[in-house]
Parts: C-alpha cells; sequence; structure tokens
C-alpha cells in the first residue's frame, strides 16, 4: 500500500464493526502510523520519579527512537534526541545515570545536559561554525501530568490535557492510592521483546473477553478470583474515554465485595501499616471509598498501561516487533504495600510469570494468522448492541465486549485521516 494514498483508503480498511488484517501486517502502513502516530500525538516517556535529583538521566523513547530523559543542571525536566549532531551517533550509550555533561563516543564534542553543543576536540578545526546551532535535537513539546512525563514530536498540536480528557481522572484515582498521592517509578523494568504488531497488544489491554480463558492457569494456581471480574455474568463496565483511552472499570464488583483491599487480593490486616497512612492522610471514610475501588485498568493511547498492579509501556520497533517495558508500580510513603506489588508483579510479570507470557503466546498466534489471507477482516461486534453511556456521557458496555477496541480504532482512523 501507498503511504500517500488518499484518506478515504483508511475508510476501506477501518469499519465500525471489523478492521482489515493488513492493518497490522503491512510495513507501509508501519511507517505512515510512525508518521501520524507516533512522531504526533502525546506519547508517554517516562516519569519524574525516575529522575529525581538534578542531572539524573535516563533513557526512553518515543515509538522506535531512543530520547534521552534528564532533569537538567537547573532542574528542569527536558527530551532530547540521541543523535549525535555531528554525524548521527548514539550520544549516550548508558541506561541511566548522573551526569551534567554527554560527550559523543565517535569524535567527543560535548553537550551541556540541556542539549546545548559546549566544545570539540581540535577546535582549530572549526573557524566560523556557529556551536548554537549544533545541540542536541531537543522533543519539541514536553508536559508532565501527576509526575507522568509526555513528549510530542510535533511542535504544535492538542495540549496534553485535551489529549487526556477523561483518562487524567485515572490517573488521578491512581495517585489517590498513595498516601502522599504520588506513584513512583523506581522498581526497574524487564523488556518483553514480542513478535506482533503493537496494536494487538493496545487492543487486548482492556479485552476483557479472554483473561477467563488465557489466563485460567494463574487464576487457578493463585487460587484467584480474577476470573469472576471478567465472566458473563460480571458488573464491570468497558469505557471509552475518546482519543483512543480505555478502561475496564472494575469497581462495581469491588463495591459489591465492599472489602478493603479485596480488589489487590488481600485484607486489611496484612497491610496495616499502609491501611493507617491512608486513614490518616484521607479521613476513616474516604480511605476506605479508596481502598474499595483500588487502581485503575487503563489503557492510555498510545503507548501507556496502567494495570492496577503494574505499568506497561508499549513500543513498537517494526511491524511485527514490539517491546513492553513493564515495572511493578510503587505508592510513595506506603512500603509494605510496595513489597507486595512488587512480588506480585514478579509472579505475573517476570521472567517466569505467567500473566504476561500468556498474554504474549496469544500476540504472536495472531500475527503469524494474518499470513492466511481467508477471511481478510477481523471482527470487532461483540456487544454493539448493548453500548450505552455512563453519567459524563462516555460509551460503556459490558467488561467482555469489543467496546474499547472500537473505540481505539475510531480515534486511530482519525489520527490516519488527518493532513
Ligand atoms: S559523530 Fe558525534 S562527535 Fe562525531
Ligand atoms: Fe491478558
Amino acid at each position: 500500500m501507498n503511504i500517500a494514498t488518499p484518506s478515504s483508503t483508511w475508510s476501506h480498511l477501518i469499519e465500525p464493526g471489523r478492521v482489515h488484517g493488513s492493518l497490522y501486517a503491512d510495513s507501509e502502513i508501519f511507517k505512515a502510523e510512525l508518521e501520524k502516530i507516533w512522531f504526533r500525538t502525546w506519547v508517554y516517556v517516562g516519569h519524574v520519579s525516575e529522575i529525581p535529583n538534578r542531572n539524573d538521566f535516563i533513557i526512553k523513547s518515543i515509538g522506535p527512537l531512543p530520547v534521552i530523559m534528564v532533569r537538567d543542571r537547573k532542574g528542569e525536566i527536558r527530551l532530547l534526541q540521541n543523535r549525535c549532531p555531528h554525524r548521527g551517533n548514539t550520544v549516550c550509550v548508558t541506561e541511566k545515570g548522573n551526569r551534567s555533561s554527554f560527550t559523543c563516543p565517535y569524535h567527543s564534542w560535548t553537550f551541556a545536559n540541556d542539549g546545548r553543543l559546549m566544545g570539540y576536540a581540535f577546535p582549530e578545526g572549526y573557524q566560523g561554525a556557529d556551536k548554537s546551532k549544533l545541540g542536541l535535537g531537543q522533543v519539541p513539546r514536553v508536559a508532565i501530568y501527576k509526575g507522568f512525563v509526555f513528549g510530542s514530536m510535533a511542535p504544535e498540536g492538542p495540549s496534553l490535557e485535551e489529549h487526556l480528557g477523561g483518562a487524567a481522572d485515572a490517573i488521578d484515582r491512581l495517585c489517590e492510592n498513595s498516601p502522599e498521592g504520588e506513584i513512583e517509578v523506581t522498581a526497574g523494568f524487564l523488556h518483553h521483546r514480542t513478535k506482533a504488531n503493537w496494536k494487538f497488544i493496545l487492543e487486548n489491554e482492556c479485552d476483557g473477553y479472554h483473561p477467563g480463558f488465557v489466563h485460567a492457569s494463574i487464576f487457578s494456581v493463585a487460587d484467584s478470583k480474577i476470573g469472576e471480574l471478567y465472566g458473563p455474568d460480571s458488573s464491570a463496565v468497558s469505557r471509552d474515554f475518546g482519543n483512543g483511552h480505555t478502561e475496564v472499570d472494575l469497581r462495581p464488583e469491588f463495591r459489591k465485595r465492599d472489602e478493603v483491599l479485596s480488589w489487590f487480593g488481600t485484607t486489611a490486616g496484612k497491610l496495616p501499616d499502609y491501611v493507617s497512612k491512608m486513614e490518616a492522610a484521607y479521613g476513616a471514610e474516604k480511605a476506605r471509598e479508596i481502598m474499595i475501588d483500588g487502581t485503575p485498568h487503563i489503557m492510555i493511547f498510545p503507548n501507556l498501561f496502567i494495570a492496577e498492579i503494574q505499568l506497561f509501556v508499549i513500543q513498537p520497533k517494526a511491524v511485527d516487533e514490539t517491546i513492553q517495558h513493564v515495572t511493578a508500580l510503587q505508592f510513595k510513603g506506603a512500603s509494605d504495600f510496595n513489597r507486595r506489588l512488587r512480588q506480585q508483579t514478579m509472579g505475573s510479570v517476570g521472567p517466569a510469570g505467567f500473566l504476561l507470557a500468556d498474554d504474549t503466546e496469544m500476540y504472536e498466534r495472531n500475527q503469524r494468522g494474518l499470513a492466511m489471507n481467508d477471511p481478510e477482516w477481523l471482527f470487532l461486534e461483540r456487544g454493539m448492541h448493548r453500548e450505552g453511556h455512563d453519567a459524563d456521557g462516555y460509551t460503556i458496555g459490558h467488561s467482555t465486549d469489543d467496546l474499547p477496541s472500537r473505540g481505539i480504532w475510531r480515534h486511530y482512523k482519525s489520527l490516519m485521516e488527518a493532513e
């Protein structure tokens, strides 16, 4: 397919209840996605707690591209493109650290950590060169919401608040689970490579249809009640926030149970320090509500998945290759809670974890299936007849419906059709 084809192309590939298989498998479409989505919209990059001190830096990404997320000498958070203005070499090859400047390994040009070129080796060879034009590239727009750092490669466009819309409330709900109102990303990341298109992963994050089947083994080994949340009788709802952000809202089920920390498979008696800190911070009644509701399950388009107890960052590498970067969420001021979060994360998405391995096998089988061309389409009509609206006007459906995928594709189409 030619990416220069008119915008009507997308109407031929994306319909309200089905999408064409080529969307996951055509490398020309992948190139178009980089241009229209990954290098244009807001993309989640990292969290301020990963670079708490001046001169801290960490390598992150926007789509397939590496960027340096740095807190510069003045304390400002910047996203620098990891490409030397001399011959294009990778300037920073260390994953993270604390440095006031970066020196390119090839010919030793040195850059301040705000991106300015400070000097070059053997400067007598550079008469008249304008140093101010030879700094590191900056990601044009950087914005932070509640410590979550987003970048946009487009100099202009909707603000981060406009992009997040109702999804910002879910981030607020997440942060409320800390007695200090902040999350921290300090547990380190695992990087899982998957031979599948990034959109299979994006769609699966709020697919409430599969858990009872794909994750039956971990639910039975862990004696977990999670499977019930995704059964046909569940009162949990799927929600489309618009702008591609989708949620499976499990609160109706947890409110029925009416037990503090049941969402986390534990009891108040097992986390006494956390519970008392929450009560001190919010008052007994509000703390009880927060600890009954638990943390959200939300996919923020295109790459940030908040999965109750983990944070996933989805990074596309090629049309059929994606990396999932995953870490345990940590809540400021909640050490006993945090220890359990790390343990549960190891069991579910660690190297020998059950949960992510099962999902990954599904993604890769999906991708392999696309090599066959009959049928050509993927079917997304589940629950179309029973869509409704919540009090805020967002479209909602049953937790097992395809409503989140339909919301993702609606937004995807609008981005791909844009000039
Ligand atoms: S490529 Fe970086 S100094 Fe030459
Ligand atoms: Fe899953």
